[in-house]
């Protein structure tokens, strides 16, 4: 305990001598989202983590979270310093989307728009025209059906069969998927339910479809977040990261969260979803990559143009 707070406070003067600011992910550990909150930075989702990022003065920017988020403030701030606490944070979406086989599959595709989440590499981003999140996707993708363009979608199968559900749009797929979210588990979530028959079921489009078939509310983490404030309800179950339990709690003290079930439940391990590769985010990273300036991102100063140019159309749609 007296570690932990002793690392808060040089966190906190790091953060001052290096014109610092942490940008913090929903899902990385309590400390390091009230940290970001407490010293003029951000807990947000993978959209308002780039916009702020984008938009602060700070020249170095402390980014809790995983690698496509640091690479991502780098594009859109190459000039800055972007550091990270565990560069090798990664994402399944990530990993399971290679740029070669990528661009094989969108030169097979010349007539689509190519579309992708924003939980991809650099050069995955350069091959594309539009970036969405999950927050805004289902809006980008309803616009472009609406000026008659076909979608080429990557990496996440079932936030792509989702929006496809939603908006009928013409739609080819990449078959990625989060390997947290996957694990959600339809028949486990019925019996939840049965349990607590007055909750209502909020659930992160990266779920498996007879999952999300079971919400009363889809959304972003930004979106569950909104739901759970504005649902005229006192419990819900939240199929999502369970380092949203956090902010789900200390933002609505009156109501109850369950977590949603997953396959890898047993008597000690009510839900066990969490990402590893947001977990590998720590107070003592934080503390260290600011006094030695280690972990800094790098992305191909030759691709940031090209990369840059979907995120800006994202963050000019949503603006
Ligand atoms: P959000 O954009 O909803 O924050 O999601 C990011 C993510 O990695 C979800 O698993
Ligand atoms: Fe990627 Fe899933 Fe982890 Fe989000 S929770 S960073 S989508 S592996």
């Amino acid at each position: 305990q007296a570690e932990r707070a002793a690392t808060k406070d040089r966190i906190r003067r790091l953060l001052k001598e290096k014109n610092a600011v942490m940008v913090s992910h929903y899902y990385v550990h309590p400390d390091l989202q009230d940290l970001a909150e407490e010293t003029g930075g951000i807990v947000s989702d993978s959209l308002e983590m780039a916009r702020f990022g984008r938009d602060h003065a700070a020249q170095t920017l402390v980014v809790s979270g995983v690698r496509f988020m640091g690479e991502t403030a780098k594009i859109l701030s190459p000039e800055k310093t972007i550091l990270m606490p565990d560069l090798d944070a990664t994402c399944s979406l990530d990993l399971g989307c290679p740029i070669e086989e990528f661009s094989a599959f969108c030169d097979a595709h010349p007539d689509r728009t190519v579309v992708v989440y924003a939980n991809t590499s650099a050069a995955v981003k350069a091959r594309a025209d539009w970036l969405v999140t999950s927050s805004c996707a289902l809006d980008i993708v309803r616009a472009l059906k609406g000026q008659g363009q076909k979608i080429l979608w990557a990496p996440d199968r079932h936030l792509g069969d989702y929006i496809r559900r939603e908006t009928g749009a013409d739609m080819v797929m990449w078959n990625g998927a989060c390997i947290v979210h996957d694990e959600f588990k339809a028949f486990e979530l019925e019996s939840l339910k049965k349990e607590h028959p007055l909750a209502k079921v909020l659930v992160h489009p990266e779920s498996p479809p007879d999952v999300i078939a079971l919400a009363d509310a889809v959304g972003s983490t930004s979106g569950i977040l909104k739901a759970a404030r504005e649902m005229d309800a006192r419990e819900f179950i939240v199929a999502t990261d369970n380092g949203m339990m956090h902010k789900l709690r200390t933002l609505n003290p009156g109501k109850l969260f369950y977590e949603a079930p997953t396959a890898g439940n047993s008597a000690t391990c009510k839900s066990c979803a969490h990402c590893p590769w947001m977990a590998m985010n720590g107070l003592a990273g934080v503390a260290q990559v600011l006094e030695t300036g280690a972990n800094a991102i790098q992305v191909d100063p030759a691709i940031i143009p090209r990369a840059r140019l979907p995120i800006d159309r994202m963050l000019a749609f949503t603006a």
